[in-house]
């Protein structure tokens, strides 16, 4: 779809005259239009009670609301108490019969996934008839006890799992100057345990959401005795403007005898959105040493325009089991094990899709995928193809949206037998009508040249955490409650 070109400088104009209309619009768009256009997506379900009352509500919201929206959350303001959810009544209508809350990019008419969270026609119209009847409060007695889960994990994606075990927080605060600049931050998060132990699961937690953009860790193990000292050496290094030779030397990462430690890479992820997996006894899992440090590879900070500060952290949960089988992972497209077709190269003003696939060569069970692509993402689809023609479908995302880096678990292990083919199809939009294009007139948008990528880069990768697969596997569930 090409948009047209024809009249470069009547552009800026129209634009113009586009921002105008919306401002009018601001002014003069009633509340009342509004509700007119929203009325006919609230579901029509037939024996709802004839007055809905907070009873009603309360279930709904803090089952697939509150995860996100509670202290320390990534959610704006609490929906806790009657107080919080009165308060904000009109904008959770809007937002559930839009089906812009809760956020599950992946089409459940596809495929499902543990966590998901989509709302469905009767709870949808309970929230609207509830806002339409005036939010009342009615009778409370029988309202279930609130959940007790605190501070569990960063996206709220994993309601049930308990408060981390252990938290080890970066022993500093990073300035990031208002400058408008990437920056790409070699960083370490030092720790000293009770005792070596086992990792069912870690998560990174930004400190400040707006300023870090992904990050990629890996942990260090120290052998017992190997280093005294394990808070001795920087914090962050500047990647771009060190003049070191050596970034990992100022750390002082290595063995007080000069040897480096073991290294276990890749071992925790951030994007936005994304919830790392955390898997019942037997799959997956780490051994976490005494005293080690996590090490961040990358930590990138997106440009801002004031000066910000963010100290991250990383939550631990331990486990009474020794790490099961081993998890595995297959990377698909950009800087991957498979290439994008054709080259991942936008032009402005286009919409346009690109494809990668990769043959499996022998028999796996899937447990969790994870879609990314940038702001120019628009759809994205994964499915497999078994050499007996059979289509296994992965996951489906009809409109792509950054903010939403999910990384989607099956409720059971999904077998995809020995030589089938892992397909994507991917849909991006360097219009300016994709609202996320962060240049207007649109550029040319490419996979990032060397080390480092920007925001603005694109990207089009597949990430699927898998195990061998053993006979018997489809019955085993991965929910770790
Ligand atoms: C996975 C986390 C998550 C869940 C679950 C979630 N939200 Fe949100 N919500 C957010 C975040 C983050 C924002 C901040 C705005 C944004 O980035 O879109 C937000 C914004 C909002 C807003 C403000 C939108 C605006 O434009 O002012 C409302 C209202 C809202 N959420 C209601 C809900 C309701 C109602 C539910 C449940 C039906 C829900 N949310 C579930 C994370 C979540």
């Amino acid at each position: 779809m090409m948009q047209s070109n024809a009249y470069p400088l009547l552009k800026p104009w129209s634009l113009l005259l586009a921002i105008a209309a919306l401002v009018a619009c601001f002014a003069a768009c009633t509340d009342a239009g509004r509700t007119a256009e929203v009325v006919d997506l609230v579901p029509r379900v037939s024996g709802l009670p004839d007055t809905v009352t907070f009873a009603e509500v309360a279930p709904i919201i803090r089952a697939n609301c509150m995860p996100c929206h509670r202290e320390g959350q990534a959610g704006p303001f609490p929906l806790v108490n009657y107080t919080d959810m009165r308060r904000k009544a009109r904008t959770i209508r809007k937002m559930v019969v839009n089906r812009w809350m809760p956020p599950w990019p992946a089409d459940t008419a596809y495929s499902h996934f543990l966590g998901e969270r989509a709302l469905n026609a009767r709870q949808i119209a309970t929230i609207a008839k509830w806002v339409d009847q005036g939010s009342l409060i009615g009778d409370t007695t029988n309202l279930p006890p609130m959940p007790t889960t605190k501070d569990a994990t960063m996206s709220g994606m994993h309601p049930g799992t308990r408060e981390p075990d252990a938290v080890v927080w970066l022993p500093d605060t990073f300035h990031i100057p208002g400058d408008n600049r990437d920056r790409f931050i070699i960083a370490k998060a030092p720790f000293e345990l009770p005792r070596d132990t086992f990792l069912s699961g870690v998560e990174f937690v930004p400190g400040n959401r707006q300023g870090v953009h992904h990050m990629n860790g890996a942990m260090i193990s120290y052998a017992k005795g190997a280093k005294q000292d394990v808070y001795s050496g920087a914090t962050y290094i500047d990647a771009d403007s060190t003049q070191s030779l050596d970034a990992y030397g100022d750390l002082l990462l290595q063995n007080d005898d000069g040897t480096w430690p073991l290294l276990t890479p890749n071992m925790v992820n951030y994007l936005p959105g994304l919830s790392p997996p955390i898997y019942p006894p037997g799959i997956g899992g780490y051994h976490i040493p005494r005293s080690g440090a996590f090490l961040m590879n990358t930590l990138h900070y997106g440009p801002s325009m004031r000066d910000t500060l963010d100290r991250s952290r990383f939550n631990l949960w331990f486990s009474s089991t020794p790490p099961g089988r081993p998890m595995k992972e297959l990377q698909l497209g950009t800087l991957g094990m498979s290439p994008v077709v054709p080259d991942l190269v936008i032009p402005p003003d286009t919409v346009m899709t690109f494809r990668t696939s990769l043959l499996i060569p022998a028999d796996i069970s899937v447990l969790t995928l994870n879609p990314h692509m940038h702001l120019l993402g628009k759809s994205f689809l994964a499915f497999a193809l078994t050499p007996s023609g059979d289509t296994i479908p992965l996951v489906r995302i009809k409109e792509w949206d950054f903010r939403w880096q999910f990384a989607y678990t099956f409720p059971t292990m999904l077998h995809v037998p020995k030589n089938s083919v892992i397909h994507v199809v991917a849909v991006f939009d360097n219009t300016r009508a994709n609202r996320n294009n962060p240049y207007d007139p649109p550029r040319t948008a490419r996979a990032p040249v060397g080390a480092h990528m920007r925001t603005t880069d694109e990207m089009l990768q597949f990430f699927v955490n898998y195990v061998d697969y053993r006979p018997g596997d489809e019955q085993i569930g991965l929910d770790p409650e």
